[in-house]
C-alpha cells in the first residue's frame, strides 16, 4: 500500500515535522510505502480556483493523492483551524481525495485548541466522501524539548495512528 504524508508547516524548527517524521519511521518500519511531501519544497500555488490546477505541481499533488490508499496531514494549529497551507492542498486536490483514509498530526501552541482540526475534517467527511480516522494526534508545545518529541504518550499515540491508518485502509482497499 502506499500511503501519503503531508507536512504542513512551512518555518524551520517545526513540531508537527517532527511528528511527521516519527508517523512516518513507524509505517517504514512496518514495511509500508510512504510519500513525503514537505510543504516547503513543493513549489505548490495558492489555490485560486482556476490557473493554479494548470500548475505542474498542482498536477503532480493531484496524481499523488490519487495513487495513495491513505493520507496524513501533519498541520500547526493557527487561529483554531488547521493551517491554510493545509487547507490549500484540500482546495488543489479536491475530488482525488474522494474515498481515502485521512488521519491528521497536530501541534498546537497549548491544549484549548484540542479540536481545531474538526472544521477541515468535517470538509473532507461530508463534502469530498473521505474516511476520517476518529483517532488522530494533538500534541502542545510541551510535548517536546530541544527540537524532538519528549513524551512517551504522544509517541504512543503516533504509533496507534500509524497502525489504525493501515488497518482502515487495507480494510477499505478489500471491499
Ligand atoms: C498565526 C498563528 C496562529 C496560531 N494559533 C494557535 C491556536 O489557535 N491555538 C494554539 O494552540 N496555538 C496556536 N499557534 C501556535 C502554533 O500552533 C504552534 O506554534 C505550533 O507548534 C505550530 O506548528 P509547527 O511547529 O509545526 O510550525 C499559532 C501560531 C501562529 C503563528
Amino acid at each position: 500500500m502506499v500511503f501519503l504524508l503531508f507536512s504542513c508547516s512551512l518555518r524551520d524548527g517545526s513540531r508537527s515535522r517532527v511528528m511527521a517524521e516519527a508517523l512516518r519511521a513507524e509505517l517504514e518500519g512496518a514495511g509500508e510505502v510512504v510519500e513525503y511531501l514537505d510543504l516547503r519544497d513543493a513549489g505548490l500555488p495558492l489555490c485560486d480556483g482556476d490557473d493554479c490546477y494548470n500548475h505542474p505541481a498542482t498536477k503532480a499533488l493531484r496524481a499523488s493523492v490519487a495513487a495513495a490508499e491513505g493520507i496524513i496531514f501533519a498541520t500547526p494549529i493557527y487561529n483554531f483551524q488547521a493551517s491554510a497551507s493545509a487547507k490549500n492542498i484540500v482546495e488543489l486536490g479536491g475530488s482525488m481525495f474522494e474515498g481515502k483514509v485521512v488521519g491528521f498530526l497536530c501541534a498546537a501552541g497549548g491544549r484549548n485548541s484540542y479540536m481545531s482540526v474538526m472544521s477541515l475534517a468535517n470538509s473532507l467527511m461530508l463534502d469530498i466522501r473521505c474516511y476520517i480516522l476518529p483517532r488522530y494526534v494533538f500534541a502542545s508545545k510541551d510535548s517536546f524539548s530541544d527540537g524532538e518529541l519528549a513524551d512517551a504518550e504522544i509517541t504512543e499515540r503516533i504509533g496507534e495512528l500509524a497502525r489504525e491508518l493501515v488497518r482502515v485502509s487495507q480494510a477499505l482497499s478489500e471491499n
